[in-house]
């Protein structure tokens, strides 16, 4: 298909109205038609509100006001591509009738039916919309039909295998895009080019040279008023059976075959089906407590509005994953995440092996620290790579200093994940979605420790965490990288 006429496509945008479609999805759809990468993109909100086109015209206005749209350009996006059609109660007259609205908007706009079903829904209704979808006829037209869903993907095995089973009945591996919006950050992207570009950096990647491997990804909002869905999920569906659990495979994986989708996600999946089970001695949960984040006090979790009383839900986890394969058997890959934590900041940490003899190790005033590659996430986008240099001066007082690359120094602003995964979606590039044997791997290797009665410890908000958090198996005398 010519690339003009991939980005011509009807984009059906269920749970219209809802918070991700407002933040995310139509500031999105928006900016890549103002960059002019997908100019003939026509949005149908689809909700149980009784909106109309006009009242959700405005509603989306709103919406892209807020995320730093002038007004007259997004009023003039909304009237000519944005209407709304109301879905009901999802019965098969209702498909019926959501199939005609989108046939009309394709003959008036002369589109090739090309048609993306995006589902910002609650996920109890994936299942459902994905079968009433197709069975109106709706996962096959004249041009492509794609079906976009956000996580999670499950609660745990059993539901995530169901959930891809339901949806294997009326549409193909091929149509389905699992969205982890991690893998469309640019600097998570970057991991594979750092790796298998560099040759430089490859030839150190393994048990020979790396001792550990960190991945903390903190940050410092709460739940917001998300504790309906929150305190049900917890720390370990949120945030690390997905989102950690890609970094974990992009930096174990081994080099695949070729960049398609298929190559790379073959090698993802065998990553991550090697690692072991986790120790559950080897997890620290924590819940956070009233403290202070940048400067101001906030509430603990167990006074945020709608958090049951005496909820036991993890807002923070850390815990060590072995990846038993011959490059990383024996590193220690050691996880944290949490909300409300001291700051910001998403890192991948990989110290290096200490020189077999330390020659310095005499000389007074000397801190001899191994190697350590920093790739920061976000914020403050980049890498340091820190070694040890002589501080200038008659001893041999060692430093440790970093080479630095940022991104926004060498590059300006960088994309927007969403608007990134939205143009592969258009462009059926299924290279940074996660494929159905990701999901059940993850969940294999989760599931159990969901049902682990592992302790829920306190940590103050602001903080970086549970003190026991910092005394993982080889976590080593450096310990986490707070900075
Ligand atoms: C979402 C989680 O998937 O990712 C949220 O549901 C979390 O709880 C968010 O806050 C973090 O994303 P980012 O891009 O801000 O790191």
């Amino acid at each position: 298909m010519a690339e003009a006429t991939v980005h011509a496509a009807v984009f059906v945008l269920f749970g219209g109205t809802g918070d991700l479609a407002q933040r995310m999805i139509l500031p999105a759809l928006h900016h890549l038609h103002a960059a002019d990468a997908a100019t003939r993109v026509h949005v149908i909100g689809v909700a149980r509100a009784e909106e109309d086109d006009d009242s959700y015209r405005a509603m989306a206005v709103e919406a892209l006001m807020e995320s730093g749209v002038k007004a007259t350009a997004a009023k003039a996006w909304a009237r000519k591509f944005l209407s709304y059609h109301p879905i009901g109660e999802g019965r098969p007259d209702e498909y019926a009738s959501l199939k005609a609205a989108i046939e009309a908007v394709e003959t008036a706009h002369n589109l090739p039916g090309n048609r993306v079903f995006y589902l910002a829904l609650p996920p109890a209704v994936f299942g459902p919309t994905a079968k009433g979808l197709a069975a109106a006829g709706l996962a096959n037209g004249k041009g492509y039909s794609r079906l976009v869903v956000e996580k999670p993907f499950g609660r745990d095995l059993k539901s995530g295998r169901a959930l891809n089973r339901v949806l294997h009945e009326g549409w193909t591996e091929e149509q389905i895009y699992r969205i982890d919006h991690y893998l469309g950050k640019e600097t998570v992207q970057n991991l594979m080019v750092f790796r298998f570009a560099n040759a430089m950096f490859e030839a150190v990647w393994n048990r020979d040279h790396v001792s550990s491997v960190q991945i903390t990804v903190a940050e410092s909002l709460g739940i917001e008023d998300r504790a309906g869905y929150y305190d049900k999920a917890g720390v370990v569906r949120d945030m690390i059976q997905n989102h950690l659990t890609q970094l974990v495979t992009l930096v174990a994986m081994e080099p695949p075959s070729s960049l398609s989708a298929s190559a790379i996600r073959q090698e993802k999946v065998k990553a991550l089906r090697s690692i072991a089970s986790i120790d559950g001695d080897e997890v620290v949960r924590g819940q956070y407590t009233a403290g202070k984040v940048d400067g101001k006090k906030v509430r603990g979790y167990l006074d945020e509005k709608d958090v049951p009383n005496r909820s036991r839900t993890a807002t923070f986890a850390a815990l060590r994953l072995d990846v038993d394969t011959w490059r990383w058997k024996g590193v220690p890959f050691l996880l944290r995440t949490g909300k409300r934590m001291a700051r910001r900041l998403t890192e991948i940490v990989l110290t290096f092996r200490e020189p077999p003899v330390s020659l310095f190790q005499t000389y007074d005033a000397c801190h001899l620290t191994s190697d350590t590659l920093v790739l920061r996430l976000q914020p403050d986008e980049g890498f340091f790579l820190y070694f040890d240099v002589k501080t200038p001066g008659p001893s041999f007082a060692l430093s440790r200093e970093p080479l630095r690359f940022n991104y926004k120094d060498a590059f300006g602003p960088l994309p927007k994940a969403y608007e990134t995964l939205l143009l592969d979606v258009l462009e059926g590039d299924q290279t940074l979605f996660v494929h159905a044997d990701e999901v059940e791997a993850s969940w294999e290797l989760y599931t159990p420790l969901l049902e682990l009665d592992t302790p829920v410890r306190r940590y103050a908000a602001g903080s970086w965490g549970p003190k026991q958090s910092n005394a993982l198996a080889g976590m080593g005398a450096l310990g986490w990288r707070n900075p």
